[in-house]
Formats: structure tokens, C-alpha cells, sequence
């Protein structure tokens, strides 16, 4: 695994930087695979980066567009991580609906949600049974508590090793998640995290010993990449 992490003056280096990455990893897909397929985090800090994005001249048609987590909200609730990329990217860019793979958040019970969004993603990228894919970035926020997507301390979605998705628990509110071991197949892993509320949580996850189910993030240990990238007030001290 290749581990890098980055620390930039303020928030705005760091959506450039954040930027500046993905279209690298996008450059390299499109020329060894003519596809690029990227999950994207949801919370406040990548509303920037995704309108930045959006500005950006892409082939499009080339782009298969995932979401790493998502509330068990309708797309137009607030709350929605659908609606949030929505709003600040894909409703302002020319890709074909069919790229796009919300997770469903219509089924009463959140776990057919979960199946199905895995049946979808065994479908797209063709799986045996078992099969883990590896999508070309996967995007990850940090919170405050050290989870990510919607792995959060001390759920059992931690320890779902055999699926690719899962549902998450935030204080009983039911998530629907990528599991770590699809997180971990990505070949490239990117955190995005900024703000000084995120430096404790980060201190113990960059420690060589942790507690990984207090501290999910430590959880994420890619085969490939692994990229973190932190504004100073995340990050001073860390690094
Ligand atoms: C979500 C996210 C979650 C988020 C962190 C950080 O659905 O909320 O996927 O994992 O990345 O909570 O959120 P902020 O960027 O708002 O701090």
C-alpha cells in the first residue's frame, strides 16, 4: 500500500489539491481503461469540491458515479448525500442519468436497500460470486467521532467482511454503507478532511496502535492507495 498524506494551508488548498488528484486518477483510468468510476462521501466538507468538479471539462459519458453512504432519506430530504452532489455537481454537467448509482433509500426495509445496491454494483462491474471490484476512487470524509462513510464506532457493520454493502446504525438511524473490505479493494482511497474539531479523532488514527472499532477509520487500509488530505487545522500536530 501506497500511504500518503498531505497537509494544505487552508480548506480551499485543500479542495484544489482534492481536485487535482482526482483528475490525475481520472486522467490514468480513462487512458488504461476508457472508464473512471469514483464513491462519493457525503457531510459538508466535499460541497466545494464537488461544485469545483462540475466545472471541469470531463468526458462525461465516461464517469460511473457511486455513493460510499447514504442517509435512509429521499433524495430531495436535506439530509440526502444523493441530493447534495446533485445540487452541487451532477445536475450541472451533461452525464447520462444512467451513469449515476444513487443507493436506494425507498425500500421500508434498509437492508433490501442494501442487496439491491449490491446486486447493482455485482451487475455493473460484471462480479463472480465474491467478487470484490475496485473502483478507481473511493472519497471519504472523516467525522469528528473517527468514523467514515457510515462506519461508525462500535456498529456491526464494522465487521461485515462477506458483503459489499451494509447498513450502517448512527445513533440508531439506519445508513446504508460500503463495507470495508469494498473500501479497501479501491485503488485509491482518498480522505478529505478538514477543521480542527477532526484532530483528536485523527491523532488516534494515525497512532501505530489503536482501537479500530472506536476508531473506524483505521479500519481503511487499502491494497493500492491511500490518501489523506487534511487542511492545517485538521492536521497541525499530526504530521
Ligand atoms: C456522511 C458522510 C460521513 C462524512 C463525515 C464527515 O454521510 O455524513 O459520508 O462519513 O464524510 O461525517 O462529515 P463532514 O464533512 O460534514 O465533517
Amino acid at each position: 500500500m501506497k500511504k500518503v498524506v498531505e497537509v494544505l494551508p487552508d480548506q480551499s488548498a485543500l479542495i484544489q489539491r482534492s481536485l487535482e488528484l482526482i483528475l490525475e486518477k481520472l486522467q490514468m483510468a480513462l487512458a488504461e481503461r476508457g472508464e473512471f468510476s469514483i464513491a462519493l462521501s457525503g457531510g459538508s466538507t466535499p460541497k466545494p469540491l464537488y461544485e469545483a468538479i462540475a466545472a471541469q471539462d470531463i468526458p462525461w459519458d465516461k464517469v460511473q458515479v457511486f455513493w460510499g453512504d447514504e442517509r435512509y432519506v429521499p433524495p430531495d430530504h436535506p439530509e440526502s448525500n444523493e441530493g447534495m452532489a446533485r445540487k452541487a455537481w451532477l445536475d450541472r454537467v451533461p452525464i447520462p442519468a444512467t451513469n449515476i448509482h444513487p443507493m436506494p433509500t425507498d425500500e421500508t426495509n434498509p437492508m433490501v436497500a442494501a442487496e439491491k445496491y449490491e446486486q447493482q454494483l455485482q451487475q455493473i462491474f460484471q462480479l463472480k460470486p465474491g467478487e470484490i471490484p475496485s473502483l478507481d476512487v473511493v472519497l471519504l470524509g472523516m467525522g469528528d467521532d473517527g468514523h467514515t462513510a457510515s462506519l461508525f464506532p462500535h456498529t456491526e457493520a464494522l465487521d461485515v467482511r462477506d458483503r459489499l454493502i451494509t447498513i450502517g446504525n448512527k445513533d440508531g438511524q439506519p445508513r446504508i454503507t460500503f463495507t470495508v473490505p469494498l473500501i479497501n479493494q479501491a485503488r485509491c482511497v482518498m480522505f478529505v478532511v478538514a477543521g480542527a474539531s477532526k484532530q483528536a479523532a485523527l491523532a488516534q488514527i494515525f497512532a501505530p496502535v489503536g482501537d479500530d472499532t472506536t476508531y473506524p477509520s483505521r479500519l481503511i487500509q487499502p491494497n493500492n492507495e491511500l490518501w489523506w488530505l487534511l487542511d492545517r487545522a485538521a492536521g497541525q500536530g499530526i504530521v
